[in-house]
């Protein structure tokens, strides 16, 4: 459920008309709803308690939608953040999340990341290979310091989806194998710079069937029974992130219960405390890109393309990924409908939204909202062709704050200096 509904014939969020923001901030411009983030959150939060889950660290991943607002959104209702860089760890700090609540993801971390992480006392850094573990020992060795760590593993499962975002095949350059995690974990614990503490894996995104899931997690239950059996302590047990969300024309997702459900049924009996790295599941219907039509052109050929303010340097998905979003008009006209391409003013082809879309009939002017857009929409955009990074709101009841504003044309030119040699 998210709360970007009609009323009087015209798209709101929650109570404050998108008409407005678009009149104020101008588009295109990404719109976020607090009550959608807060809800989804605490829906999933929920779910794991009635599963018997405990209380597990809900580190909300910060990739998907990284506006410190938003982070500061979640942190407020208690969740934790799990992040990839230093930058997204000072993000999570600015918006209050303790290092306590973050974990540090990813299968490249610098030392100055490393260092970073271990300064702010990261929960847990998830170690993705060898070389990295031994990396984490000397560093935190050198800061004099012990490093939380869990080894993440790759659970060798298809879990369908497109395969720019699938993690949990051996082919993937993610995580460990289990018999190699075996090892590592027996070495890590024998490391004076390092203390496992637990095993992690994340299998991919957008995945609509919990049964990769289940077979992946049944696997990471046998992997904590063996550690233990050398002897070892493991507290826990980190399933990443992954669950799909509903874009409209997609096979309908697990709801949170179901998910919940399965994982206490795959882990039953193993007392260990849960993290999770949702980010899509809650940020993704949480946000709206807002646009506005610069005018309509007809081919003499037959098409008729819609052609927006937003480009796929605002919103990348359909480019990356041939990503669907629903494209819904913010004040509908009436029943007439027309065929369009969905395109940006970006100088190739990639830039195409989507072809051959039934849309109410829309004239230049109109705004039109891509639903389904608050994660890995504003996280992902860029300066392409030197258009200004698109701003983000934050809407609360009748309220909204310009969370990131658009930078002026001469921000745009400030970042860049020229050389010596150049007059
Ligand atoms: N944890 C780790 C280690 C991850 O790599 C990811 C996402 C997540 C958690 C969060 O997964 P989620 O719950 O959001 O599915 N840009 C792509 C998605 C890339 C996902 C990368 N990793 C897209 O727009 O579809």
């Amino acid at each position: 459920m998210n709360h970007f509904e009609v009323q009087g014939g015209e798209l709101h969020c929650e109570g404050v008309p998108l008409t407005r923001i678009a009149e104020a901030v101008g588009t295109p411009v990404y719109v976020y709803s607090s009550a959608t983030l807060e809800r989804h959150y605490t829906v999933l939060r929920d779910a794991f308690v009635d599963a018997g889950l405990g209380q597990p660290l809900i580190a909300y991943a910060v990739k998907a939608n990284s506006n410190v607002a938003v982070l500061r959104t979640l942190g407020n209702l208690g969740a934790g953040a799990d992040t990839v860089s230093e930058g997204e760890i000072r993000r999570a700090l600015a918006a209050g999340i303790p290092g306590e609540r973050i974990v540090f993801s990813g299968v490249g971390k610098a030392e100055h990341e490393i260092a970073f992480a271990l300064e702010h006392g990261v929960a847990e850094i998830n170690v993705e290979s060898e070389p990295e573990l031994h990396t984490v020992n000397r560093v935190a060795q050198q800061l004099g310091k012990r490093a939380t760590v869990a080894i993440r593993v790759n659970p060798d499962v298809e879990a369908g989806g497109h395969a720019k975002i699938s993690t949990g095949k051996a082919e993937n350059k993610f995580g460990v194998s289990f018999s190699e995690a075996e090892r590592l974990y027996a070495n890590a614990a024998n490391m004076a710079g390092v203390r496992p503490v637990g095993v992690a894996c994340h299998i991919g995104s957008q995945i609509t069937d919990l049964a990769p899931m289940k077979a992946a997690f049944i696997k990471m239950r046998g992997l904590v029974e063996r550690i233990r059996a050398e002897g070892l302590t493991v507290e826990r047990l980190d399933l990443g992130g992954g669950l799909g969300v509903p874009y409209f024309n997609q096979p309908e997702p697990p709801s949170p219960a179901d998910y919940a459900a399965m994982i206490a049924e795959a882990t039953r009996g193993l007392d260990v405390q849960f993290a999770f790295e949702p980010g899509r599941m809650i940020a993704a219907n949480a946000g709206i890109l807002l646009s506005r039509v610069q005018h309509v052109h007809e081919r003499p050929e037959g098409r008729r393309f819609l052609v927006l303010d937003a480009a796929m340097n605002d919103l990348l998905r359909p480019a990356m990924y041939d990503a669907y979003h629903d494209i819904r008009p913010v004040k509908p006209r009436g029943d007439e409908t027309a065929t369009y391409d969905v395109v940006g003013p970006i100088c190739e082809t990639g830039d195409t939204f989507t072809r051959d879309r039934v849309l109410p009939v829309l004239e230049a002017g109109d705004l039109l909202a891509f639903m389904s857009a608050g994660a890995y929409g504003a996280s992902m955009s860029s300066e392409y062709n030197s258009r200004l990074l698109v701003p983000e709101v934050l809407v609360k009841g009748d309220q909204f704050a310009v969370v990131r504003p658009r930078p002026t044309y001469q921000d745009m030119l400030d970042k860049e200096h020229s050389a010596p040699w150049l007059t």
